[in-house]
């Protein structure tokens, strides 16, 4: 049986695609089976979502209120859904249970102005307690990526979901290091994951892989001209091994976070894109020229378009390019 999709409606309904939210009213019920967190007919094939990521959110410099400034330029674009790249919170890797759970509130009370349903990508700063800094035991119960799962991954670090024909990959990319530092590793387990995970979705379905480290990057390049190798914790460790099987499948984007600035490389096809971040350069302006943001990102058949929009932040204090990751 063929599911008729938006379009199809749109068109046995007389409405044109384009006027549909602008001139005509649908009917109530309608406009629900269609509207934002519901899944789309299987076929249905032209949408927009958002990537935004490295909110970082805290009250200190005003985060949390450029991150509402930002969710509500969201809200201006008609997306079906959202994901967040990581680095949701600013540094609940080196603080304590209190300061940590303050921040996963926070997040969580400005997320709720958002008129979409988010996926979480984690990042490196959404791992509890694994500076020593942080004064954290690394038998504390919540050490580690649980206060994430329980807070935002809905019980996971990584998985996947559909949305029509495409398929989304939400990558762990967070390996903690012996150290209690961490680098980008797509590890032994997830590896076994994501190759049945591809298997099933199958080459010919259009896939978009989310990853907070990035797996290709020329980030390492433009700002090292010393020629030393990438560090662990700027790129993915095992990117060759995740490339060689991800290269078979029909992956359309990978959207990547953790560097602050916008980079689209395409290679064989896929595009690699980081997609800024919303804080800037850790709420303190712009980082290497790049401004807060976020993606739009628009789908069309086999085919994904990306852009940036910034959101009109001023922050108050404005610092070099100096801070890590
Ligand atoms: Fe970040």
């Amino acid at each position: 049986m063929k599911i008729m999709n938006r379009r199809d409606f749109l068109k046995l309904a007389g409405i044109g695609a384009a006027g549909a939210g602008s001139i005509f009213t649908l009917p109530g019920a309608i406009t629900a089976a269609l509207g934002r967190g519901v899944n789309p007919p299987a076929n249905d094939d032209r949408f927009t979502f958002i990537h935004f990521t490295d909110t970082h959110v805290q009250t200190e410099l005003n985060g949390h209120l450029g991150m509402r400034k930002a969710i509500q330029k969201m809200n201006q674009f008609d997306a079906a859904f959202a994901i967040h790249g990581g680095d949701i919170v600013f540094d609940v890797f080196e603080t304590d249970h209190k300061r940590a759970d303050f921040l996963y509130k926070l997040y969580r009370d400005e997320l709720a102005n958002l008129k979409m349903k988010t996926y979480h990508t984690i990042g490196n700063h959404d791992v509890f307690g694994i500076s020593p800094k942080s004064g954290v035991k690394k038998s504390d119960p919540e050490y580690g990526k649980k206060m994430f799962m329980d807070y935002l991954g809905e019980g996971r670090t990584y998985r996947s979901f559909d949305y029509g024909r495409w398929h989304f990959i939400l990558l762990d990319s967070i390996d903690i290091t012996s150290d209690r530092s961490y680098r980008g590793l797509i590890d032994y387990e997830q590896f076994e994951w994501l190759a049945e995970d591809l298997q099933k979705t199958g080459k010919a379905r259009p896939i978009v892989i989310v990853t907070h480290i990035p797996l290709i990057t020329l980030f390492w390049q433009i700002v090292d001209a010393r020629r030393t190798p990438i560090p662990p914790g700027v790129a993915i460790v095992n990117a060759k091994k995740v490339w060689d099987l991800i290269e078979p499948y029909n992956v359309r984007a990978v959207l990547q976070g953790h560097l602050h600035i916008r980079e689209k490389l395409e290679y064989n096809n896929v595009q690699y894109i980081t997609s800024g971040a919303v804080c800037g350069n850790w709420w303190k302006g712009p980082r290497m020229g790049h401004p807060e943001g976020f993606a739009v990102i628009e789908v069309n058949g086999d085919e994904l378009s990306w852009r940036y929009e910034t959101y009109g932040w001023k922050a108050a204090v404005t610092e070099s390019d100096s801070r890590g990751h």
